[in-house]
């Protein structure tokens, strides 16, 4: 088959606002879907005349609440609905519905007879909003009774392992036969490799009315195509990706796929987000992932995943890439030369010999800051809320460690040539630095110490805010993520179109 279709998922309130919308999006889509339930009540009765108006191959579809509409009214009515947009056949076929949605429950014959009789193809639906569905192919072949309807379930996954199991089931399946989804954060991967679920289509919601169906988990056109190239993904496609939990902020879905086509790589990098190690694996080991980066909270525990790793990642305790090699999957450690690369930069010193550093947070991330900063030479002190945790790093280096709290100024003041922030407590934090979201703010800075937060969203953390206005010299965690990024996009590129 081709590769499947983009559908955009209008919500609008008027036809008017529909069109609007959709004409934006054309060059990114194949279909729309009517979504009359969102309709005001008056423009619902002028729904016959959408598919000219709007001059893209249009899905008709009039969803009840229990399906996760809006659909209010009984049966008869909705009946009627379907019947003034299906009735009097243009002999144009782009002025008539290309596609209607009947739920599996709904059965009118008259209103299949006229959609088949007019052209119109038939999608067979069932919607679980709150449940994975199982047995997928017994349920498909149940829902296929005419044998010339699309059947379509979308469901709720609960974890990773519900998509995996979803897509396990879904390989089986003849490709482009039928349409699969995994609603949901946890769904993601479904929609953007709509290819690999052999779904006849994927859909997407516009930007300007995401809001409508956030909980879907359904994302813009422009992304799915710009960003993941949707439109060039076969079977043939490398995948790489990054998992995580919430996993909310991520850049690097949108630096790997930008860098894809410029080196000449049939390759896409998706998120998908897990609960545990354990069922990222199993998801990328499915699915046939090349490569993946880890992030908060798995870069730890992925190493009893993995099959070998580099001598970084045992020293550090931490791995942020697996990649899938020959003898395996092997993990690797590239936050620590990323960072190391941007603390050179940022400092403008090759060595840090004879300075003294502060290292605030003893998590995932703090252990490959405190191996960097070993390596250059540095000494330094590591600072925890949890003291054992800065105690258990700070005695593999050599270094001095203490609690963190004001009883540490001297310490922070002894140790404040360069202070490297490594915890999450300010992150996505926009307000003016406290206690809640500045991990040092009892700590006043003199003007002299340079400053780096490795967090990089917000672009300016609270604790930098304060050290820039004391005079301090300040940086984000940008170049981290660009350094790491490039080490990974070397080590992926070398496993690239591998089998
Ligand atoms: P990461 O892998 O990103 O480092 P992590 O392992 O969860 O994430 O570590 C988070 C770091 O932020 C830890 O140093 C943590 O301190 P504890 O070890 O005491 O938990 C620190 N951190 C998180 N929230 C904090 C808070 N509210 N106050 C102080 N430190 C905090």
């Amino acid at each position: 088959m081709g590769r499947p279709l983009v559908c955009l998922c209008l919500t609008g309130r008027t036809l008017e606002e529909d069109v609007a919308i959709a004409k934006k999006y054309q060059n990114y889509i194949d279909v729309v879907e009517l979504r009359v339930d969102w309709l005001e009540e008056d423009e619902r009765l002028k729904i016959r005349d959408f598919p000219s108006m709007v001059g893209i191959p249009t899905l008709l579809t009039i969803r009840r609440i229990v399906d996760g509409g809006r659909y209010e009214e009984g049966e008869s009515s909705r009946t009627m609905l379907f019947a003034r947009a299906l009735a009097f056949a243009d002999s144009d076929p782009m002025n008539n519905f290309a596609y209607v949605d009947f739920e599996e429950d709904f059965n009118v014959p008259s209103l299949q007879d006229a959609a088949l009789a007019f052209g119109t193809k038939i999608i067979r639906s069932f919607h679980d909003m709150k449940n994975p569905v199982k047995n997928i192919a017994a349920r498909l072949e149940k829902m296929r009774t005419t044998g010339y309807e699309i059947p379509k379930i979308a469901c709720m996954p609960h974890n990773l392992s519900d998509v995996t199991e979803l897509f396990k089931e879904a390989s089986q399946l003849p490709e482009g036969e039928q349409i699969l989804i995994a609603m949901g954060s946890y769904g993601l991967p479904s929609r953007i490799l709509a290819e690999r679920m052999h779904s006849y289509l994927t859909f997407t919601s516009p930007a300007e009315l995401s809001a409508n169906l956030a909980e879907l988990g359904q994302i813009d056109p422009i992304t799915l195509s710009e960003m993941y190239h949707f439109k060039n993904i076969t079977k043939d496609t490398t995948i790489y990706g990054i998992t995580g939990f919430p996993l909310k902020v991520t850049s690097s879905p949108k630096i790997h796929n930008a860098a894809y086509p410029k080196e000449g790589m049939d390759a896409v990098f998706i998120p998908f987000k897990a609960d545990t190690v354990e069922e990222a694996k199993a998801f990328a080991d499915l699915i046939g992932i090349k490569g993946f980066s880890i992030t908060i909270p798995h870069k730890e525990k992925i190493i009893g995943q993995l099959d070998s790793v580099e001598p970084m990642v045992t020293a550090i305790g931490a791995c942020n890439t697996a990649v899938h090699e020959k003898a395996g999957w092997k993990g690797y450690n590239t936050d620590c030369i990323g960072f190391e690369k941007a603390l050179q930069e940022f400092t403008g010193l090759k060595t840090l010999e004879g300075k003294k550093v502060s290292i605030i947070g003893a998590g995932g991330a703090s252990k490959a800051v405190v191996y960097a900063i070993y390596n250059l030479g540095a000494k330094a002190c590591v600072f925890n809320r949890t003291v054992s945790k800065a105690k258990a790093i700070a005695d593999i280096y050599g270094f001095e460690y203490a609690s963190l709290g004001p009883e540490s100024i001297d310490k922070i003041k002894a140790y404040s040539d360069i202070i490297v922030q490594t915890t999450s407590k300010g992150m996505g934090s926009t307000e003016a630095s406290n206690s809640d979201n500045d991990p040092i703010y009892f700590y006043d800075f003199e003007g002299t110490e340079m400053v780096t937060d490795i967090v990089y969203e917000p672009e300016v953390t609270p604790v930098m805010a304060r050290a820039k206005a004391a005079g301090c010299k300040v940086d984000n965690g940008y170049n981290m993520l660009r350094y790491q990024g490039e080490a990974q996009f070397k080590l992926y590129k070398g496993v690239y179109g591998s089998k």
